[in-house]
């Protein structure tokens, strides 16, 4: 590793690092009282079409703790609205008229990112100029399939049940929305490379709802059609599968450098399977950061010590950090985690 590579990127390229990077999904969030702060001034949509507030709140994680990675502050579902569909954050995302029909999906209207989000674009610009230069800032989409989800049953649910069943009901017409949102969240991913990414995320959380053989056909497939266009921006791609410990197995062949894992699946597990072609992100519960100190360590630790010690393991959250999560835990640990991965002489 050059000591110019920050720890992040190189751990994202399976590249030995001196200790091992941490960011915490949602990092920039309710937890943090300087977030509620501005909250209370401006709405959520707000917040996320405003480039100076925007990234004002992406930098306020990294001024508390030193992580390794900003993430920008937007949502999932921000590049929908501007593809026209009408939704409002409740504070989940809720779309007025779920699409159900083929006339619904005919009708949305491709992506062009610099006219229909410059926002977001602008946000990552200024990220760039502020943002410390060892801390390099992940980009981020849904993954199709997640997006599906919202769009088809119209609000945040525990199992979705009319997204799953119209992949059985219109397996045709679904495949079509799903193709329509990979390529949407290509351009969208590529236009925030350009604009300054460096590395790019792609979400998907509900992808673990489906049955092995429905995975592969639909969210599967939809997410390799977003990374194939996005191989050549020359930054590290992450798929985040919340709930995948039974699917792993189908991801072998995907265009992602790193594969985000939630708590269920054990690192150690997840690498046999995954193999050596593929870093692995995460995977610590949140509900562990509401343990004593020394209960918080040993439980990093364990995850520390499951990753294993082959280059390749960026430490996360296994999902976003809960509201009601107190700030110290998250400063203990982040230093946990830097103090016992240290590897002297590892890059650097
Ligand atoms: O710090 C970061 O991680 C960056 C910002 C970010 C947000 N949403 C801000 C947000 C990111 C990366 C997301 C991704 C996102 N949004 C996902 C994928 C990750 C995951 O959690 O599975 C999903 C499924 C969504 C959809 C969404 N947006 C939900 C379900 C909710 C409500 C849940 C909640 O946390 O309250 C939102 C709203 C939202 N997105 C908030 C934030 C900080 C809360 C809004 C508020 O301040 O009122």
């Amino acid at each position: 590793m050059s000591p110019d590579t920050p720890v992040f990127l190189a751990a994202c390229r399976r590249e030995p690092v001196p200790y091992t990077p941490i960011w915490i999904m949602r990092q920039a969030g309710r937890y943090l009282p300087e977030y509620r702060a501005v909250r209370e001034r401006v709405s959520f949509e707000t917040l996320t079409r405003t480039p100076e507030l925007a990234a004002q709140v992406t930098l306020q994680p990294l001024r508390r703790f030193p992580l390794d990675a900003a993430i920008l502050f937007s949502d999932i579902m921000t590049p929908l609205q501007g593809m026209g569909i009408d939704l409002t954050f409740e504070p989940g995302p809720v779309v007025r008229e779920p699409i159900r029909t083929a006339a619904a999906i005919e009708a949305l209207r491709p992506l062009v990112p610099e006219r229909d989000v410059p926002f977001v674009l602008d946000s990552i610009r200024l990220i760039r100029a502020a943002a410390p230069r060892h801390v390099p800032l992940i980009g981020f989409a849904g993954a199709p399939f997640t997006l599906f989800c919202y769009l088809v049953g119209g609000r945040p649910s525990k199992e979705f049940e009319s997204a799953r069943a119209f992949l059985y009901a219109e397996p045709e017409a679904a495949g079509r929305l799903l193709d329509q949102l990979a390529d949407a969240m290509g351009a969208y991913l590529a236009a925030q490379a350009a604009a300054g990414a460096q590395a790019l995320m792609l979400f998907e959380s509900w992808g673990g709802l489906l049955a092995p053989a429905q995975f592969e056909p639909f969210a599967l497939r939809a997410a390799r059609r977003t990374l194939a266009v996005l191989r050549g921006c020359g930054v590290p791609l992450i798929y985040y599968l919340n709930q995948g410990s039974a699917l792993l197995g189908q991801l072998a062949p995907i265009e992602a450098d790193v594969i985000g894992l939630d708590w269920r699946s054990p690192l150690g597990t997840a690498r046999r399977v995954l193999g050596p072609d593929k870093a692995v992100q995460g995977n610590l519960d949140p509900a562990a950061l509401f343990a004593p100190p020394a209960a918080l360590a040993a439980a990093a630790g364990q995850v520390l010590l499951e990753a294993g010690g082959a280059p390749g393991h960026i430490f996360n959250l296994g999902h976003g950090i809960w509201p009601h999560t107190d700030p110290d835990a998250v400063a203990r640990l982040v230093d946990v985690v830097h103090e016992r991965s240290q590897r002297p002489g590892a890059g650097g």
